[in-house]
């Protein structure tokens, strides 16, 4: 959840890591920290609470000055969003500053026997017994290097930590524990830099080339940093070849495109997204599904009797509607679960079961967790995901990448499309490859596909009308967002959207269970988005919408395009185009998209950085 950054190199350490952090805040923005050799050896150390500009702002005079530093950016686990808590953390002779993401697992214990041994703690926080461990470990004659490595086999967890020591010889370790919290490191012309994740690093290195030899440490892996290089190695101090690669900064550029937001930017990508989702994937002569990437063979296709899809927020909900697919057009048992439930149960898995993880990130801590899990049962795993070279990719027997491009916005928009995009590819290559679907439906499945483009295109175009029905429904505080069948987790990620960038209570329910409990909330209070597009479902949605409206009800109704009908029924109507059954889940989410960013903008809501959140949470 937490952003490091690091720095080894000829120029100044505090404008490189500053930027950084800035391009690393979509992590957590509770306080940030940079901490700088001066060229006296000595750690310079300036802190501040909230967003990474306040420590360009605190008025605390001259940066500090120095070529090797470390940067923090904060989303608060232990100990509040307080300046005392903000990392970097220094030991108590000030000779070691330590930035941290993740839980110290046992902290409590270490800290209690570093207090007793006459360590003095000046924060809350975990990683606070660090910086205490590693200056243990130099107080009895090891190495920084060596008392960094004790340090990693005495904390329990998974993390990513990174430490600086004072003095002449520039020198930066950071280790890797357990599969919360990715360390990359990313060499160019001289300098290092070591990061949580490469779009933050590669603009960083300033260089003609504009290209970085990129490492990625994988778990219980260090990197010791000096100015002659990098060494790899494991927590015993053997040395570890890693195979790095060059990429270049054009793979990683970001900006807002002249968008107000970053995320209006990513849902005005949404066309692009879905097609690049699709690229070389269909055989559009054929009319033919055709993964490339999918890493399973025919025969071991032909042997699955099960698909569990898990994720976790946006992600979890994009399952949700890939089980309606599997079971639909893949013929095969499918289920959706929370990876955070799903890592802690005892699911049965056999070689025949096959696992798919979502992700935007790869870097969600419950999601790589139950990947873990699975694989070590024997599942066949497969992992949907947009980030290259992230642990879940790492994890899988093969990826699927999204190719929807960075996201930056924290609530995810593009890339729930993408994996929609992407579930219903995989739905239909099942259904295919074993062979359920007949010839005729998978080209008419495909047929479809190739529409989404366009008909997500056409309902991006009429921005005035989301301003327009957002200032009608911008003032309710309760929403339920109804659905049914396919489109119940589109109400559910109505809801999420909504309740993450707007702070709107807004509960996503599914349509049916409505009169179970919730139709006991419906009052003129109460805001009802129902989704009702015409699908095999429409009718039994119909009876929902009414019994809100019979009880006072408002409702916002997403319809298909000439229902008026029942646009007659209810309070405002949002619409979309018609289209085949398997497209509905991604034309819904589009105007609930929409409306929650609209409503968000008009109560003044930091939209791409919503309070509390973190775009990619490598905690539990
Ligand atoms: C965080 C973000 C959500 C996201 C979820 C899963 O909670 O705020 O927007 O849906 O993580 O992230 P992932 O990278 O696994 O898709």
């Amino acid at each position: 959840m937490c952003g490091i950054v690091g720095y080894i190199g000829g120029q100044e350490a505090w404008p490189i890591i500053y930027e950084g952090l800035r391009l690393l805040e979509y992590r957590g923005y509770d306080s940030a920290g940079i901490a700088v050799v001066d060229p006296h050896g000595n750690i310079q150390l300036r802190k501040t609470v909230g967003k990474v500009n306040g420590l360009d702002e605190d008025g605390a005079g001259p940066k500090p000055q120095g070529t090797v530093g470390l940067g923090h950016t904060r989303w608060a686990t232990h100990g509040r969003p307080t300046h005392e808590n903000a990392h970097p953390h220094t030991d108590c002779q000030k000779r070691i500053a330590v930035v941290h993401n993740g839980i110290v697992e046992n902290y409590r214990e270490l800290k209690r026997r570093l207090t007793d041994d006459g360590h003095v703690f000046e924060s809350e926080t975990d990683t606070e017994v660090l910086t205490h461990l590693v200056e243990e470990g130099m107080d009895q004659g090891l190495t920084f290097q060596e008392a960094f490595r004790r340090m990693g086999r005495m904390v329990k967890g998974s993390q990513a930590i990174s430490a600086i020591l004072q003095g002449d010889a520039a020198q930066i370790c950071a280790l890797r524990l357990g599969h919360a919290g990715g360390i990359v490191v990313a060499q160019s012309e001289g300098q290092t830099i070591i990061g949580s994740d490469l779009p933050a690093l590669l603009p960083l290195l300033h260089t003609e080339s504009n290209i970085g030899q990129v490492g990625f440490l994988e778990t219980n892996e260090m990197a010791v940093v000096t100015r002659n290089g990098v060494d790899y190695q494991d927590l015993d101090g053997n040395p570890i070849v890693k195979q790095t690669r060059m990429v270049s900064q054009a793979d990683v550029q970001v900006d807002k495109a002249g968008y107000q937001h970053f995320m209006l930017k990513e849902i005005m990508e949404q066309p692009q997204a879905v097609a690049s989702a699709m690229r070389e994937r269909i055989d559009f002569e054929a009319r033919r599904v055709d993964l490339p990437d999918f890493p399973f063979t025919k025969q071991e296709i032909a042997d699955l009797d099960r698909v569990i899809l898990i994720g976790c927020g946006t992600s979890l909900h994009a399952a949700q509607v890939g089980r309606h697919l599997v079971e639909r057009y893949g013929g095969l048992p499918a289920e959706a679960e929370s990876a955070s439930e799903f890592r802690y149960r005892n699911p049965y898995i056999s070689p025949r079961t096959l696992v798919v993880s979502i992700g935007q990130s790869g870097e969600t801590a419950d999601t790589v967790a139950a990947m873990q899990m699975a694989k070590d049962k024997g599942g066949k795993l497969l992992t949907i995901c947009n980030a290259e070279g992230s642990q879940a990719t790492r994890i899988a027997d093969g990826t699927l990448y999204m190719r929807a491009g960075i996201e930056i916005g924290v609530a995810s928009t593009k890339t729930f499309l993408a994996s929609l995009t992407i579930l219903n590819l995989l739905a239909i290559f099942l259904g295919q490859s074993r062979g359920i679907l007949d010839q005729e439906k998978s080209q008419e499945l495909v047929d479809g596909l190739a529409q989404a483009p366009r008909l997500i295109g056409d309902l991006l175009a009429d921005q005035a009308n989301y301003r327009r029905i957002a200032q009608l429904y911008a003032d309710f505080d309760y929403f339920l967002f109804l659905g049914r069948g396919v489109n119940a987790p589109i109400a559910s990620e109505g809801a999420l959207k909504l309740k993450e960038i707007s702070y709107i209570h807004a509960e996503g329910y599914p349509a049916g269970e409505m009169k179970h409990g919730p139709i006991a909330l419906i009052d003129n209070a109460m805001a009802t988005v129902a989704l009702a597009p015409k699908d095999f479902l429409y009718d039994k949605v119909v009876n929902n919408v009414k019994e809100v409206k019979a009880r006072d009800g408002r409702v916002l109704a997403v319809l298909t395009e000439g229902d008026t009908e029942l646009a007659a029924e209810v309070d405002h109507v949002l619409y979309i185009p018609e289209a085949p059954e398997h497209l509905i889940p991604l034309l819904a989410t589009v105007p609930l998209q929409l409306l929650a960013y609209n409503i968000a903008l008009l109560r003044e809501r930091d939209v791409d950085q919503p309070r509390n959140l973190a775009k990619s949470v490598t905690v539990e």
